[in-house]
């Protein structure tokens, strides 16, 4: 079994008709998808996912964002999979993003940047495990 990350398709991607675009780009990059999902997150959820980020100044807004409407959440598998996803996203301001990459394609700005991905490895067993019971990791 490969390298396991966690994804997040943001609320702007979402209302933008984009999840199929980003499962493509995803799949055409050689990772596989093992388990996904759409959700409408709560706040305590959200604050919960974020709880790193409490004591930054951007924290409120980044919490009422993502529970703005719905997101898709996903358990993205391969070699080096956490660094391979966030490469394929691009820089977190998508401003600053690389042609080619997701946030470049479809993110609006740096909260609106229509994906999330896992860090690093002990943050991709955490948010792995918040969203999804190891019952929905398809093998
Ligand atoms: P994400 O990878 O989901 O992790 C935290 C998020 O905070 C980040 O992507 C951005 O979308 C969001 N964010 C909002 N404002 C800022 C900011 N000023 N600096 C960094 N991240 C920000």
């Amino acid at each position: 079994m490969g390298e396991l990350t966690f994804s997040i398709i943001k609320p702007d991607a979402v209302a933008n008709n984009k999840i199929g675009d980003i499962l493509k780009m995803i799949s055409d990059s050689g990772l596989t998808i093992k388990a996904t999902k759409m959700i409408q997150m709560t706040k305590v959820q959200a604050e919960g996912f974020y709880a790193v980020h409490k004591e930054r100044p951007f924290f409120g807004e980044l919490v009422e964002y993502m529970i703005s409407g719905p997101c898709v959440v996903s358990v993205l598998e391969g070699d080096n999979a956490i660094k391979r996803y966030r490469d394929l996203m691009g820089a977190t301001n998508p401003a600053e993003a690389a042609e080619g990459t997701i946030r470049k394609a479809f993110g609006a700005s740096i909260e609106a940047n229509a994906s999330h991905g896992s860090d690093g490895p002990d943050t991709a067993k955490v948010e792995v495990s918040y969203f999804f019971s190891s019952l929905e990791l398809v093998n």
